[in-house]
């Protein structure tokens, strides 16, 4: 028993790596799979349907290899079981026949010897299987465990009150944020929106536009600073409170494959159609909608695929402008659209902001030259903060960002990043 249950032990605790390699193969090549396929498009695009077939082939040949490995060493741990067991049946039985021969035990103890063991025999092949199994799957569940003991990164405060929004003024008050400690992305950022006043940041890409976004939104906390609305850290209040109080067209909107209606209507769901359409006419694409053969029943795709990028991009506004909340947030929210369409839907977002806190992120500074303030930022700082004509006629950054795009404006497709 004890030469049995130290070899179950010993030989089980052995194969769990190979166990886990396996566990970890299967996991990537799955991953791999999935992310070529759904970067289907970049791997046409660069004719890489070979070199994607390859690297899963290879990862399928390791996981192969790991497989037979864990299959291999638990058929040596079965064999080494049975090994055991019959050779201490035999031993036994050897003594008991033994015992009988030498006239020290009757027939009746032989019997008797024969039916311990089988009474032994079986629980103990049994535990063996049982602890081998429970450590299998304690094992396969590793990443789950690592998972669940993964702290949140924004929790909501013990007793945390919903937020109150009585006139929407957003601030940011000397605001610093890092996604990773080593790399800091925001310095000392401060800046306010008055209530349904709008404001907007401009600057090179990668200055940290979309992160104040995030940072409003509460994906991530402040590393230092605070940002408040009316008054209140967003900190100090319940995440759904807050984010029911914020509506966000993002950079780059991804649908879900289901109708166009349903992803208008998923700024809140239960609106009725009629809502849904007078926020698609708001967004300029009801006409678009109403002239496909299906209407507000077409299937937008995997992502929204089935869409143009402009078009996405006005289902967003839409769902967002079906939200309608008191604080509105457009990170470029109209970069893929035509100028002819940027301006009328930049005429109807204007209208739609009315009395609303917006904070407006764009590229093509001729969409924000009526904003409140226009804050301009450069590797995490802002650099210029004021309104359109003033950062005009101090000739700093903004004059130049703007003197560099008037002159490539004519054509009206210039392209929207400042170098
Ligand atoms: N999730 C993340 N983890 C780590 N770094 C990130 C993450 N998101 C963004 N960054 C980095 O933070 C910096 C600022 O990113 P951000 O998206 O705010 O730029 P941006 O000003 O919006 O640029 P763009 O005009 O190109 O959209 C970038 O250098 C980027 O590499
Ligand atoms: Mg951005």
């Amino acid at each position: 028993m004890v030469v049995y249950i130290s070899y179950t032990v010993v030989m089980t605790e052995w194969r769990t790596q190979f166990r886990k390699q396996m566990n970890e193969l299967d996991s990537t090549a799955h991953s791999r799979a999935i992310d070529a396929l759904l970067n289907y498009e970049t791997v046409k695009y660069f004719n890489n349907e070979d070199f994607e077939a390859r690297r899963y082939d290879e990862n399928l040949e390791q996981l192969r290899r790991a497989s037979l490995k864990s299959q291999s060493t638990l058929s040596l741990l079965n064999t080494g079981q049975q090994l055991i067991i019959a050779t201490a049946l035999v031993a036994m039985l050897w003594r008991a026949t033994q015992g009988v021969v030498d006239g020290r035990m009757t027939l009746g103890d032989l019997v008797m010897v024969n039916a311990f063991m089988i009474q032994l025999y079986i629980p103990l092949n049994f535990l063996g299987v049982i602890y081998r199994e429970i450590k299998q799957s304690l094992t396969d569940l590793d990443k789950m465990f690592t998972l669940l003991e993964r702290e949140r990164e924004v929790a909501d405060a013990p007793g945390a009150p919903p937020l109150q929004v009585s006139e929407g003024v957003v601030r940011f008050e000397h605001v610093s944020f890092a996604y990773d400690a080593s790399r800091p992305i925001l310095h000392d950022v401060s800046f306010e929106i008055p209530a349904g006043k709008t404001v907007a940041v401009v600057g090179p890409s990668g200055a940290g536009k979309s992160t104040l976004a995030r940072l409003l939104y509460r994906f991530y906390d402040v590393g230092g600073g605070r940002v408040t609305i009316d008054g209140q850290d967003i900190r100090a209040v319940t995440q759904a409170s807050l984010r029911q109080a914020i509506g966000i067209v993002p950079q780059d909107t991804v649908l879900f494959n289901d109708t166009v209606e349903y992803n208008i209507a998923y700024g809140r769901p239960g609106a009725a159609r009629a809502e849904v359409e007078a926020a698609a006419r708001a967004a300029h694409i009801h006409d678009f909608i109403a002239a496909t053969p299906k209407g507000y029943d077409t299937m937008v795709g995997e992502r929204g695929l089935k869409l143009s990028g402009g078009e996405k991009q006005r289902v967003a506004i839409a769902r967002t402008l079906l939200k309608n909340p008191p604080v509105l947030i457009f990170d470029e929210a109209t970069s893929a659209l035509d100028s002819a369409n940027e301006r009328a839907i930049q005429a109807e977002l204007r209208s739609v902001s009315e009395g609303k806190t917006a904070l407006v992120i764009a590229h093509r500074l001729s969409t924000v030259v009526d904003a409140h303030q226009i804050v301009v930022m450069d590797q995490g700082r802002v650099v210029e903060c004021g309104p359109h004509a003033e950062l005009l006629a101090r000739g700093g950054r903004y004059a130049e960002m703007w003197r560099l795009q008037q002159s490539g404006e004519p054509t009206g497709t210039a392209d929207p990043a400042p170098a």
